[in-house]
């Protein structure tokens, strides 16, 4: 009698455990072990083979000395989105493995979609596991600029091993997998989106890609607290880890590169979604600052940088009294957390009892910042609002707030600076620590230095 292979896998993170477990040990969540079986008994199925299998073993396997190594620039792939070439820093790698995770509804497929159709003189296959082939045509007729000569490839099939039948036929320039989730394999009894098929169905992947320098772009699922659905493990298999996420209410979009083996980081794309597909935004400060010629209290605009771009960004505050006996936190946009530090200390360090008071803190465009850069504006957005006394729309901030109130120096002050000058801004904030390294005279906008966050109060308050 042959045993099936099991094991039990966290759906959270991807920890493997012999037996059962209550709680995992690599990420402490409770009750997140599942059985899976991850072997079928004498298993032969046919696996994704390169055409040719010679180079491996028959290259030396000696240390080389780094000199000697030859290197040329692998040529990438340049899409016709110039926010997606930016975020992969520089196009697409020959061979690499993609991740776009994202909340569903965010618009994944139509990005993909768009990249597929749009990309000129190379072949795409599109694989979907999610919709119908009417489906896709549909999304397609919407997408407006579409410029595809009959070079896109759909395919709705959910069997990695009846997908590379097809790919061995088509020879594809380019794959994408709409969605991880939804692929098996049949080397793996488990059902699509455990743990082990997922990631048996990436290793599969990762396989075909790097033996036939074929990019592949996986789209995955996350779940509401910002996980790749159950595998975090999928993370470290791929090359490019990116991110789309914003606010479903809103029509912008944020692409983040999370991790990249052949770029920066922290690179952005900005996206709105119209009824004719994703557009571009590429000057973005315009679109994220409301129009308004008077000033409002509550509402100041912060010089962000997100990856190699500046961005301007309004920040809205709501202080009121606690209509009920627990006052209210909540941050759109922000981390509640760090909004919470931030209101103790200026409790502790400004005087004001705000513990008793509802706080609402929103970034507007529905888009999220992570720059601590936001601190300053944010802080003079609360007790902007507190104090019923407007900021003037003319002003600017860029600092972040330390624990003792102190207004410390952000990097790229200049960018920052000459963002908030272009868009007709008159004063803006910094800290004096920034200060020193900076040449007043080649600016044409006031600039405030601070040391203390008392000092920005007694100036606007
Ligand atoms: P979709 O790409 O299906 O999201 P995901 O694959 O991440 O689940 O897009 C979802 C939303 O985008 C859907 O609510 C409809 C909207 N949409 C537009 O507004 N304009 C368009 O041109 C397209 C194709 C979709
Ligand atoms: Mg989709």
């Amino acid at each position: 009698v042959s045993k099936l292979k099991t094991t039990y896998f966290c759906q959270s993170c991807g920890y493997q455990s012999p037996k059962w477990l209550g709680k995992c040990p690599s990420c402490s969540a409770w009750n997140t072990f599942v059985e899976e079986i991850i072997e079928k008994p004498n298993a032969s199925i046919p696996n994704w083979k390169a055409p040719t299998t010679t180079t491996s073993t028959q290259r030396s396997q000696k240390p080389q000395e780094i000199n000697s190594i030859a290197y040329n620039e692998q040529q990438r792939i340049l899409t016709n989105d110039s926010e997606l070439n930016r975020v992969l820093g520089g196009g697409i790698v020959p061979g690499s493995l993609v991740l776009i995770g994202g909340e569903p509804g965010i618009g994944k497929s139509t990005l993909m979609l768009q990249l597929a159709l749009n990309l000129k003189g190379h072949r795409v296959l599109y694989v979907s596991g999610e919709e119908s082939d009417q489906q896709i045509k549909m999304r397609a007729e919407r997408i407006e600029e579409n410029s595809s000569k009959g070079e896109c490839f759909i395919l709705t099939e959910t069997s990695t091993q009846n997908i590379f039948k097809q790919i061995e036929e088509l020879e594809p320039r380019i794959v994408i997998i709409d969605s991880i989730q939804t692929l098996y394999s049949a080397h793996i009894e488990s059902t699509p989106g455990s743990v082990s098929q997922v990631r048996e169905c990436t290793a599969e992947l990762l396989r075909f890609a790097k033996e036939t320098a074929t990019p592949v772009f996986l789209i995955g699922h996350i779940t509401k607290d910002g996980m790749i659905a159950g595998p975090k493990i999928l993370e470290h298999m791929v090359d490019t880890v990116l991110q789309f996420e914003g606010d479903r209410h809103y029509s912008y979009r944020i692409l983040r590169a999370v991790k990249n083996r052949f770029g920066s980081a922290s690179e952005l794309g900005i996206y709105e979604m119209q009824g004719s597909g994703l557009r571009e935004v590429s000057n973005p400060s315009e679109i994220l600052l409301s129009q308004r010629d008077e000033p409002l209290s509550g509402v100041t605009v912060s010089a962000t940088v997100e990856g190699a771009r500046t961005m301007l960004v309004e920040t809205q505050a709501l202080v009121s009294h606690s209509a009920y006996g627990t006052p209210q936190r909540s941050a759109t946009g922000y981390d509640t957390r760090r909004m919470n530090m931030l209101l103790a200390v200026l409790e502790k360090r400004g005087g004001f009892k705000l513990g008793v008071k509802d706080v609402f803190v929103n970034i507007t465009g529905g888009i999220r910042i992570e720059d601590p850069a936001i601190d300053l504006g944010l802080v003079a957005a609360i007790i902007s609002s507190n104090e019923d006394i407007p900021v003037s729309y003319k002003t600017c901030f860029a600092a972040e707030v330390g624990l003792s109130g102190e207004i410390r120096a952000v990097n790229r002050i200049e960018q920052r600076i000459a963002e908030a000058e272009k868009l007709g801004f008159e004063q803006i904030f910094i800290s004096k620590y920034n200060q020193k390294a900076l040449d007043l005279k080649r600016f044409n906008i006031e600039i405030v230095s601070v040391g203390k966050i008392e000092e920005v109060f007694n100036y606007l308050f």
